[in-house]
């Protein structure tokens, strides 16, 4: 089989962020507890102009630039904060990025899991047709509630990566292990724009998961900790992934250890200021990674996707040659520090302005617009958005 995986990669987020000791004075709690504890020192939040269709384009358009979409045949969109119950956000993606109508737009759901079952999907859709691509996106507003345990993990941003034959960037390879079983961890109702979390459960659920994975992994491909170069984890918070790496380190050797233990800090990094972004959550681990660390070509990574409910996947990727140059670490830098800090106060409000779930007119505040679309409100119960000219 030709090698396929990712060609292009990008990222996006809101342009304001709370800062994690601003809630814990708030909210009564030690700071050390959110940043040292869950492993947060930043959350981006989302005025309602920003939603899961405008942030995926944003990272689309990221990933994008300068790229020929002529070979592009579908857009995959995973989110769990999708915007309507039927129709795919892709489709609003798809008209935002101005890409052609004869391709085909799909939205994924599965929780966090929902972009890795997307990526799969590509893979073999791209090594079947290998001068087409496939645009897939993780795309997220992580929403738990004002007062919630879960409020210091919530976030908001997209990843998306052009998947092809040429994978410039990461070849991911075909020995991913799978597993599912009901758990009541983590779900959204219909009728609410939060989730509903059992952190603690959760947390057990997927330090579980994960162990029976890396187990089946390695009795199915004879591998062990030492051939791999890093580690990824889904990070709903950083310390979750931390305590699923330090299960794996328990086998290693000390210079592993301590090379292992360093790269996931890397790949934590834009997390702990971004939050949760759900369904491309790991995949902005891979981006904090490679952005942040020179790995060598052919260095083998390990990526462990978890999506409540729950479902989860182990697969490996290989870094390719000059990969660096495919990425944009001074611009996703300047992303961050270009956004702007809010207080609780304002924090507060931009969270409680939501588009109503009843059938009347809504229109976003636009001295919050942001970024190069914009969900715009709701008229005769319709969405609508912009793009920059
Ligand atoms: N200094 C340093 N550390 C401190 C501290 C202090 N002063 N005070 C507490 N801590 C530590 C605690 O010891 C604890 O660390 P360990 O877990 O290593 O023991 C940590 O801080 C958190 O403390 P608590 O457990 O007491 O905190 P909490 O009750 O407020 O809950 C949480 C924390 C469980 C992470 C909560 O924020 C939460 O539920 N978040 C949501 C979790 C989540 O997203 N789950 C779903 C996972 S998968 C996903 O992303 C969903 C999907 O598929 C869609």
């Amino acid at each position: 089989m030709s090698e396929v995986g990712i060609e292009r990669m990008g990222f996006a987020t809101t342009g304001l962020f709370l800062d994690m000791r601003d809630l814990a004075q708030r909210r009564g709690v030690d700071p050390e507890k959110y940043i040292i504890g869950i492993g947060q020192s930043e959350q981006s939040v989302a005025p309602s102009s920003q939603d899961a269709v405008t942030l995926a384009a944003a990272a689309a358009k990221d990933a994008l630039e300068g790229e020929d979409m002529d070979p592009i045949d579908m857009v995959l969109l995973g989110t769990e904060s999708g915007v309507d119950a039927s129709r795919a956000g892709a489709v609003y993606v798809k008209e935002l990025l101005g890409l052609p109508d004869r391709i085909r737009c799909v939205e994924v759901k599965q929780a966090c899991y929902a972009a890795t079952a997307a990526l799969s999907w590509a893979l073999d859709y791209v090594s079947k047709r290998p001068r087409k691509k496939v645009l897939v996106i993780g795309s997220d507003i992580a929403r738990y509630g004002l007062n919630t345990p879960g409020e210091a993990t919530q976030g908001a941003g997209a990843v998306a990566m052009l998947v092809s034959s040429s994978p410039a960037i990461l070849e991911i390879e075909d020995d991913g292990v799978f597993l599912t079983a009901e758990a009541e961890d983590f779900w959204r109702p219909p009728y609410s724009n939060c989730a509903l979390v059992d952190g603690k459960y959760s947390t057990q659920v997927y330090l579980e998961f994960f162990s029976r994975l890396w187990k089946r992994y390695r009795e199915e491909t004879g591998r062990s900790i030492q051939d791999f170069e890093a580690f990824l984890f889904h990070l709903p918070f950083s310390k979750m992934g931390l305590k699923a790496l330090r299960e794996a380190l328990k086998e290693a050797d000390p210079d592993t250890a301590s090379m292992l233990s360093e790269r996931f800090e890397a790949s934590a990094a834009y997390s702990r200021r971004v939050g949760n972004i759900y369904s491309g959550s790991l995949y902005l681990a891979l981006l904090s990674l490679l952005e942040g660390e020179a790995l060598e070509a052919g260095s083998r990574i390990a990526l462990f996707s978890y999506g409540s409910g729950a479902e989860a996947e182990l697969f490996s990727a290989r870094v390719k040659e000059g990969y660096l140059s495919r990425l944009s670490p001074e611009r996703h830098l300047k992303m961050l520090e270009g956004r702007r800090k809010v207080g609780i106060d304002e924090y507060e409000h931009l969270f409680s302005d939501f588009p109503p779930s009843s059938p009347q007119d809504y229109v976003c505040d636009k001295r919050y617009f942001s970024g190069p679309f914009r969900f715009l409100g709701v008229k005769g119960q319709q969405r609508m958005y912009e793009a920059d000219e």
